[in-house]
Order: C-alpha cells, then structure tokens, then sequence
C-alpha cells in the first residue's frame, strides 16, 4: 500500500530510488514519482501507472547524491498526476512522500488553507509539506519544522522530507513501516528491504514515533519526547537475488514452484520454542486467531486443524472484525495473529485491542522486523523469503505448515506432525512437474472464457475453498466463490449450469464421501467437476491428482487451484503479480 524510499550518498540517488522503487511496485502501483534535489533545486517527475521499464536516463535527470521517490495504490483522491507522490508546500520548496493515512487531514488542510496555503491535489498527503513550510515560515528548522508537522497528523504514516535548502533528509514513521539501510557513506530509507537490499544488508528497523535524520550520519529521535535513541544495525540474512524474477516470466510462478522449498524451511524451527509456544496455547483461557484476506483463510484452516489435532478450540476472526468481541478478552487469552507483511492495518489494529486488555500476542509472520513482529510478545518466522506477488502462495502454505506443526504440539505429538509435514513436502515435490503443469495449463485453456466458477470442501477444505475463491478471483478476475460442500443444496445449487466449472478440493478422510457426492450433485446439474483429489473419481470431469497427506490436505490441496488461477491470469493476458485494484501490503483500514 505505497512504497517510499529515498537515498542519500555518493552514489546517482535517481538511479538507485527508481530501481528502488521497481522493487517496492508490489505494494502500489496506480501512479509513481521522484524529486531529486540538484544545486538547490527540486527536480519532479510524476506519472500515472507502473514504473514499468523506465530509466533513471530517459528521464534526463541530472546526477544527484539525494533524492526520494513513491509508488502509489490511491487512498485518498484518484488515480491523476496531480495526486501521485512526492508532494511540494507551496514554495516548491519542500518534497514529500508518505505512506499511510493521515486521518484529520480535512482539518489540517482547513486550517492552512485558512493561513494562505492553495494546494494542488485532493491527497491528505499534501498537508504535510505544507505544514513543514507553514513551521518554516514561522522561523523553524527544517528538522523542527518536520518535528512539529508530524506531531500534528493522526493515523498511520511513514514519510521522507527533503527541502532543496537542506542536506538533510528526514524519515519518520507510525504505523506503517520504514526502514534505514546502512552503508558506506551512504543511506537508505525504505518501506521494504528489497529495495536496497543489493547495496546493504545492514539496517536499523525504525519503530514507531521515531525520526530519523540523515546527513553524513544518521541520527534518530522520539518525535514525542524528543530523546535521542541508540537503535542495533541488523544484518540481513536474504540474498538479492531472492526478489527478482530471475528466467520466470512471472513471480507468481516463481512463488508457486518455491513452495517445493519454502515449506521445508516454514517447518524448520527451533522445537523447543514451538514446544514453549504450543503451552501457550494450551494455557490460555480462550485462543484467538486473527488474519485478513488469504492470511485470514490460513486462520480459519487452522480452527479445524486445532479441533481434530489437539481437540482444542481457536476461535477465528478477521482482524477487522475482532474488535467487536473485545468483551471476551482478559489477560489469560492469547491472540495469534497471521500475516504475510507484518503490516496490514486491520491486524496491527487487532493486536493493539488486544494489547490493551492484556492480551499476549503470537505473530506468524513472513517479513522480519516488520511492524507486528515488534509489538507481539512472541513471533514465528515464516522464512518464505520475499514474496513479491501480490497473491500470496509460498506464504499461505508456510503459514499452514506452522499452524499445523502447533496444533500436533498442542497434542503432544510434534514429531508425528514434523514426519508428516517433512514426507508431505518429499510428495509435493514429486507431484510439481513439467507435465502436471502442462495439465494444468490445458484445463485452463478450457475454462478460460468461463464467467463464474464454483468451489467446494468441507472441513479442513472448506477455507480452502473460500481461499481457492480469493485466488482465483484476484489474478484471473473470474467470479469464484467457495462453499462448504454441504450449503451447495441450502442456495448455491441454483447457480449451477452447464458453464459452471466447480473445483471440489477432497481429503481422504471422513469427508470425502460426503464431498463426493456434493460433486455428484453438482455434476448432476450439468456443472463440470474438477476435483482435486489424491485418487481419481466418476465424478470427476477432470482430476488433478494431489498426495495423500493427512491432516496436510489444505496444504497440498490449493497448489493446483494457485497454478490454474496463475494459467488462466496469463492466457487472458492479465500481469498475475500486479491485478487491478490490488496492493500487496494493506496498511489502510
Ligand atoms: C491474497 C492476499 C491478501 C492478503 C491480505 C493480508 O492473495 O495476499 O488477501 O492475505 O491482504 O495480508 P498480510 O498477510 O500481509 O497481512
């Protein structure tokens, strides 16, 4: 949900913040910009859409030690030039670009314009170097003038500052991420590592309501109380290469054949934490799990696996919906909350409710030193690597690899469940193929034209389904919906007709039968059954065959439904890493 960066140091800084921002595309990109400052002058360019191929030379612009740049996903005021990031006061003077939502921006820009200011866009952003130069005017600093504007804004924000007079770049954050890359001579502001991770490893997380002033060092305050802060230089343990797309055309293929590896490493965890963490659970009064979207889909599965591994009760919420049973918390529940960023609005605000009522947090999260993973109390890696794609597939399934894993700890039988999930991976890999692909790629040329699809399952199936939906509906634009094999007669069934593909995702456990014969109802109704299934059925119009894994079938199960989603994206000629509309990384509610 936007992607900033600036840089400042001896190297070309339009070079480095546009291919920064290539990197930080997944998190918007309706529109982007660049300010870079020259001999005491602004330098802007803005447009509408993807930075797609452009270069830092086609854009003429003149070598710079400092600059800043944006990629937009529209908040506040449309996709125009006008909106897109950085934005100026209105002496041109000072550039900024943020991420986030300022939530009293009417007031704000009520009370400048009141003072003289005209502004140019319809953005909340655009208070904010306007209040910069209103301070400034008044006989402030730049740093001061940053200092008090921030003081104003509420919301969630992460910004950069530059002012053509200053050689001081300012980053500061609440709520949304930024983080500092250090190297030699040189820094880097970022929302996201990837986008200098091929200049430094070396960075410091900034934390919330802290600033961070940049000149030929690095100094960072508390905004609120104004006391300097000694923060660690991180090391990061990614390689670069991580977060390109390397020879696939796409990152989502890439992600989808990286779970042959990814899972394997979800799983390899210190055991004794996940044993002390499985106690947690065990202890608590009252287990909340809470995650959006596909996030909150892994949550869902994991109500079944906790009830049929442990015989324990989760109680699943999305992060947007768990204020409201806030009256159920004490001090003895815990939360566990699942994301792939680490920085979705609607759970970070899950967990400060929670917080609030004493509530321990546990994260599942991908991205290290993210937001949620520096205010819970305990944090599980999922060590997915980056994943660029703005549908989430190597994540999902690292995601459930690690609910699955606690759910046999909570049961005592964390072995069983690692033998399971390790020989689960061995058949994954066996399965994934050139030609399983190929199979894949042909049903999708089938259905392609279809305008609705159909899917269903039932018990650990049945969010799979529902995330099945979501997969399909994000990157191939196919209205898909996910139903619990056993609603069918309730109401969907008089969807059903002879241009209704419906996927029926089969375990072999204690719901197949029932499942197979919803299938069967479904065929009935002259709908075409897809069935994803570890054994081949009559009811089936078309099989793809996925291992036999237990109380893994979720796991194994939404793979073929990712890479047919994936197949049906590119044969209509959709770009499955950025659909419309979509931002990897949600930070607004
Ligand atoms: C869909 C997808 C989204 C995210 C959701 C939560 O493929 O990726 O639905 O799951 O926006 O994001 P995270 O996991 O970053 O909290």
């Amino acid at each position: 949900m936007c992607g900033i960066t600036g840089y400042k140091g001896k190297r070309n800084a339009s070079e480095i913040v546009i291919k920064g921002l290539k990197k930080l595309e997944y998190r918007g990109y309706d529109s982007w910009g660049i300010a870079i400052k020259t001999d005491n002058h602004l330098n802007v360019i803005k447009r509408i859409g993807k930075i797609g191929d452009v270069s830092s030379k086609e854009l003429k612009l003149k070598k710079s030690s400092f600059g800043i740049a944006h990629t937009r996903w529209a908040t506040t005021g449309k996709v125009t030039q006008e909106n897109a990031h950085p934005h100026l006061s209105m002496d041109n003077k000072i550039a900024v670009v943020h991420n986030g939502i300022i939530e009293n921006y009417q007031e704000l820009k009520k009370f400048l314009t009141k003072q003289g200011f005209k502004f140019r866009s319809e953005t909340d952003t655009e208070v904010i170097p306007q209040f910069i130069q209103y301070f400034m005017d008044k006989g402030n600093s730049f740093n001061d003038a940053v200092i008090n504007t921030i003081k104003k804004l509420e919301g969630r924000f992460a910004i950069v500052a530059i002012n053509k007079d200053y050689d001081t770049m300012i980053g500061a954050r609440r709520g949304s991420p930024l983080v500092l890359g250090v190297g030699k001579d040189e820094f880097f502001l970022a929302s996201d590592i990837p986008a200098f991770l091929e200049y430094t490893k070396d960075v410091i997380f900034l934390d919330d309501n802290e600033i961070v002033f940049i000149n030929s060092k690095t100094e960072i305050r508390n905004f609120q109380t104004n006391k300097k802060v000694e923060k660690k230089t991180e090391k990061i343990d990614w390689d670069a290469k991580e977060a390109e797309k390397g020879s696939f055309p796409h990152f989502m293929l890439k992600e989808i054949l990286e779970q042959k590896e990814s899972i394997a490493r979800a799983v390899n965890q210190d055991l004794d934490e996940i044993k002390r963490i499985a106690k947690l659970i065990n202890d608590a009064f009252g287990v909340f799990i809470v995650g959006c979207g596909t996030a909150g889909k892994v949550c869902h599965t994991a109500t079944y696996l906790f009830s049929r591994i442990a015989d324990k009760h989760v109680n699943f919420s999305f992060s947007s919906e768990f204020p409201n049973y806030q009256h159920f918390l004490t001090d003895k529940t815990l939360m566990i909350a699942v994301s792939q960023s680490g920085e979705t609005a609607d759970t970070l605000e899950a967990i400060e409710a929670a917080k609030k009522k004493g509530v321990k947090v546990l994260s599942i999260v991908n991205v290290y030193g993210s937001s949620m993973t520096r205010i819970s109390d305990y944090n599980i890696y999922v060590k997915s690597g980056p994943e660029k794609c703005v549908a989430s597939t190597k994540v999902t399934t690292g995601q459930l690899a690690i609910l699955t894993m606690l759910a046999y700890a909570c049961a005592g039988k964390l072995e069983e469940g690692t033998k399971l999930i390790k020989q689960t991976i061995t058949d994954i890999n066996k399965t994934i193929n050139d030609s399983y692909l190929k199979k894949i790629k042909s049903l999708a040329e089938k259905i392609r034209d279809n305008e609705s699809m159909y899917i269903i399952g039932r018990g650990l199936n049945y969010p799979i389904a529902l995330e099945s939906a979501i997969k399909l509906q994000e990157v191939s634009y196919i209205h898909a919906e996910g139903f619990a094999g056993g609603e069918l007669k309730h109401g969907p069934l008089a969807l059903i007709d002879n241009k209704t593909p419906c996927i029926a995702l089969v375990a072999n456990d204690e719901t197949k039968a029932d499942i197979l014969s919803n299938a069967e109802e479904v065929k009935s109704r002259a709908g075409l059954i897809i069935g994803v299934a570890p054994e081949n059925n009559p009811a089936f119009d078309y099989w793809l065959e996925v291992p036999d894994s237990g109380n893994c079938s979720p796991i194994v199960n939404i793979i073929p439904v990712q890479l047919l989603a994936y197949y049906l994206s590119t044969l209509k000629g959709i770009d499955p890493d950025y659909p419309k509309n979509l931002a990897k990384c949600v930070s607004v509610k």
